[in-house]
């Protein structure tokens, strides 16, 4: 048995171009609504929120989208990402799986979220935009776009889900070692933070309601612009630099994925291992399976509908159509922040909605036992989002353990959990509990789905 571990490429194979799916999917991705009108948007219309070259990828059908060479040799401190075979973990867990993992956790910020923050800051700051606004859910994307921002020269303002605030103070201090600026979610500083507080004082706040609050700040001044870290097609596009290294990676280890697993919160870092590997069986090329993962406590892809519906709690942004558990639902405040969302990306939902891939919830303390197996197999520390990808990886190499089958399973580490060892400590002491979302403001949220005319 071979015993080499990591799979390793150079500088000079990083790619070169962006992979889109929208280029091999069977059938369209459905037009996207103007949350006024409720008609198809144009580009002029996402003008106030994203420079036109962003807007223009996010309509992209071209299967390649260069990649701009400041854009890459900034990606140079990080990229390629190494990848992994899991030995330890196969052992541990006697399977005849082979399993791999991408390990995204060597970027500065700790996670995938850097792929397309320093994309969308080069593209902003080309466009003389001079401040960026967002929201953050795990701290890991607000990072990201900080670190980003310091890097072209862009002010940064962050609204950080409040429960994720208190959870993960340095994170707060990463961001601002970076020069950017974070507030807890909801504020006093936006007319929709001040609303939500009027009504529930310590609301924990959501990745809705800190998006809708970026998106207040950003149309009030020209020189400033929204940057989401997920859920849209452009954010999908650069992410999937992670499956186009892999892609590479899995040749070098003479093997292919029967099975493709990835944590799902927006879509993006799932979208990015498995998008090229799913856009290389679409065009007669070896077909693998793909699997998201996602959190019980906030289940878009398995619970939610496949409707048109807001991007953020304030109906400011414009509709897409994507699994959805409702923009007014408010996830439990579990431990893997980055996946409380409502919703999903819609290139994601497309794709399950084509029975492209599938989809399972897990819920938190199985998925940080997980994470504990994995970091007494393999030395890395997950983060809490990323246990919910292990925990997915695992449950296929056990299938295969009982089926007697020797697959080969790839899945995506998309950060490391260095500022998440308070839910690690709240792990063993046993005071993690499994979250359960509340049955009747979920049956709420999706009553009050926005209908749509009947000609979309
Ligand atoms: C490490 C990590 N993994 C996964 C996610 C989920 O986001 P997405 O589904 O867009 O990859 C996040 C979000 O913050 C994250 O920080």
């Amino acid at each position: 048995m071979s015993k080499q571990t990591k799979f390793l490429l150079n500088e000079d194979q990083m790619p070169k171009a962006w992979y889109n799916l929208q280029a091999d999917f069977p059938k369209p991705l459905p037009v996207v609504l103007h949350p006024g009108t409720m008609q198809p948007v144009g580009p002029d219309d996402l003008a106030p929120l994203f420079p036109m070259a962003l807007i223009m990828q996010e309509v992209s059908t071209e299967r390649e989208i260069d990649i701009p060479e400041p854009v890459r040799d900034l990606y140079r401190l990080w990229r390629p990402a190494p990848l992994y075979r899991a030995h330890g973990l196969e052992k541990a867990l006697g399977t005849c799986a082979k399993i791999y993992y991408k390990y995204e956790g060597v970027s500065p910020a700790g996670s995938h979220k850097p792929n397309t923050a320093v994309a969308q800051a080069f593209f902003n700051k080309e466009a003389g935009v001079k401040r960026l606004t967002t929201e953050t859910g795990a701290g890991q994307w607000g990072t990201s776009l900080a670190f980003a921002g310091a890097h072209f020269g862009l002010e940064v303002e962050v609204f950080q889900v409040r429960v994720s605030y208190d959870q993960k103070p340095y994170r707060r201090a990463v961001m601002e070692t970076y020069g950017a600026r974070c507030v807890a979610s909801p504020s006093m500083e936006t007319e929709y933070g001040r609303s939500v507080l009027a009504k529930r004082p310590d609301h924990p706040g959501s990745l809705g309601i800190a998006i809708s609050e970026a998106v207040e700040l950003a149309v009030q001044r020209d020189d400033t612009k929204y940057a989401l870290g997920s859920v849209l097609n452009h954010v999908l596009l650069h992410q999937s630099i992670i499956g186009l290294e892999a892609m590479k990676q899995m040749e070098m280890a003479d093997t292919w994925p029967d099975v493709v697993v990835g944590c799902t919160g927006g879509g993006s870092n799932f979208a990015g291992i498995a998008f090229p590997f799913m856009g290389h069986g679409l065009r007669g090329g070896q077909k693998s399976r793909f699997v998201a993962v996602e959190p019980a406590a906030c289940p878009s892809l398995t619970r939610g509908k496949y409707a048109y519906d807001f991007g953020d709690t304030a109906k400011m942004t414009p509709l897409t159509k994507m699994h959805t558990l409702g923009s007014q639902f408010t996830p439990p405040g579990f431990h893997a922040g980055g996946l409380r969302y409502h919703g999903m990306a819609p290139m994601v939902s497309h794709a399950m909605h084509l029975g492209l891939m599938e989809a399972v919830a897990y819920n938190q303390v199985e998925c940080f036992a997980a994470g504990v197996m994995f970091a007494r197999a393999e030395g890395i520390v997950p983060a809490p989002e990323a246990n919910h990808a292990v925990k997915g990886a695992i449950e296929e190499a056990l299938r295969c353990k009982r089926e007697g089958k020797a697959e080969t399973i790839l899945f995506n580490l998309s950060g490391h959990g260095h500022f998440d060892m308070a839910s690690y400590q709240k792990y063993f002491a046993s005071e993690l509990t499994d979250e359960k979302y509340d049955e009747s403001e979920l049956a709420m949220a999706l009553a009050g789905l926005p209908s749509v005319p009947d000609s979309v």
